[in-house]
């Protein structure tokens, strides 16, 4: 019998990778997703690349009601990828009340379920940005987290200790929170990416989006940072390789193989890239040029932050595989499919 996972936020960008990835290796996947920042339309490409179509449900975690009827419904879950959530640094600090409630009301009613239903394991998407900015680079899982910088960074925070306590609490429970650096790029069959709606906000769909000629020019947030060409520096990480990570962390819950009932990794390459580098890879990978201009830096930024990858590779027996220039290929070959340019 196959398992069957259910990954909420599944037609979003890091969630429909990962729903792929759970299909090639034979799980069977549900998704419910509100489509706020997603379109129906994944659900065929999804089955595009698989050749299965998941079952979906459209409606909004926060409405424990539907959420229960769900599980009512819906029987032998045995495992849940919580993806979907509000993810605009931006937007957070300008609505911190939708965040606040959408991101910790989702996980709350959905643990609450967890234990109603039966359903023990859940992953849990978190992110480097509970860091801030570290004292020391590399960051380990031990590295101590610091005060949020935004609403958003907050949710990420109080959500890991909401999953924490939850199954300190329960012991029925378990969970992984996994902290994703900074996903980018797109499936190689170019059917899944990344899809921001309006003027995006991170830097490779404003550079795919650039070189498309969506936009007129990049802005480079700041080059008189700490780093060797000034500019700030991140860890880039394929979203296929983020996805893989997914299934791995599933698998590890459900064959008893995790080591206490609530645990941490770090997804990352362990490489960090500065942003001018990045705006050269891209041209480089692609060949294609790219208009861009050095402006100052956007508040709430970090100077620099990349992954010690060691504990995520040795436990989970998982690496970050594809180079930086196959990954913004990949990023580019999407942006060129949803274009139309040949
Ligand atoms: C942010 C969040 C991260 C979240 C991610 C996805 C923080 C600290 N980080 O990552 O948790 O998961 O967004 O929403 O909250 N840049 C430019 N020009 C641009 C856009 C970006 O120079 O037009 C620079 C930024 O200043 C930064 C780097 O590119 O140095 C990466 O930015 P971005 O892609 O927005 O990701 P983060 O801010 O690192």
């Amino acid at each position: 019998m196959k398992k069957k996972i259910l990954v909420t936020g599944g037609t979003g960008y890091i969630g429909s990778h990962t729903v792929v990835e759970l299909i090639n290796e034979a799980y069977e996947t549900i998704i419910i997703d509100n489509l706020s920042n997603s379109s129906v339309d994944v659900l065929d490409n999804i089955e595009k690349i698989t050749g299965k179509r998941p079952a979906f449900f459209q409606f909004d975690l926060t409405n424990k009601e539907e959420l229960e009827k769900f599980f009512e419904t819906n029987t032998g879950i045995e495992a849940i990828i919580h993806f979907a959530a509000s993810k605009a640094v931006g937007e957070s600090v300008e609505k911190p009340l939708l965040y606040y409630r959408n991101n910790l009301l989702s996980l709350i009613n959905l643990i609450d379920c967890q234990l109603k239903y039966g359903v023990n394991s859940i992953c849990f998407s978190s992110s480097c940005t509970v860091y801030g900015q570290p004292d020391t680079l590399p960051v380990t899982e031990e590295t101590p987290r610091k005060d949020a910088e935004s609403p958003y960074a907050n949710t990420k925070r109080v959500n890991e200790d909401i999953l924490c306590d939850s199954v300190n609490a329960h012991e029925t429970l378990k969970g992984i929170s996994l902290r994703y650096f900074n996903p980018i790029g797109a499936h190689s069959s170019a059917l899944i990416g990344e899809l921001p709606l309006g003027v995006p906000q991170n830097l490779v769909p404003f550079i795919t989006q650039t070189a498309a000629g969506l936009r007129e020019q990049i802005k480079v947030f700041g080059n008189d940072y700490n780093t060797p060409d000034g500019s700030a520096i991140r860890d880039y990480i394929h979203v296929v390789d983020l996805a893989k990570a997914h299934v791995v962390a599933i698998e590890r819950l459900l064959t008893n193989k995790n080591k206490s009932r609530y645990e941490v990794f770090n997804l990352g390459t362990g490489k960090g890239y500065s942003v001018l580098e990045i705006v050269k890879g891209f041209e480089k990978a692609t060949g294609v040029k790219l208009n861009y201009e050095i402006v100052g830096r956007r508040a709430g930024d970090i100077e620099k932050i990349w992954a010690d990858t060691s504990y995520a590779n040795r436990e989970l027996g998982w690496k970050a595989e594809t180079s930086l220039e196959e990954t913004l290929l990949s990023a580019w070959n999407w942006e060129k499919k949803i274009r139309n340019i040949i």
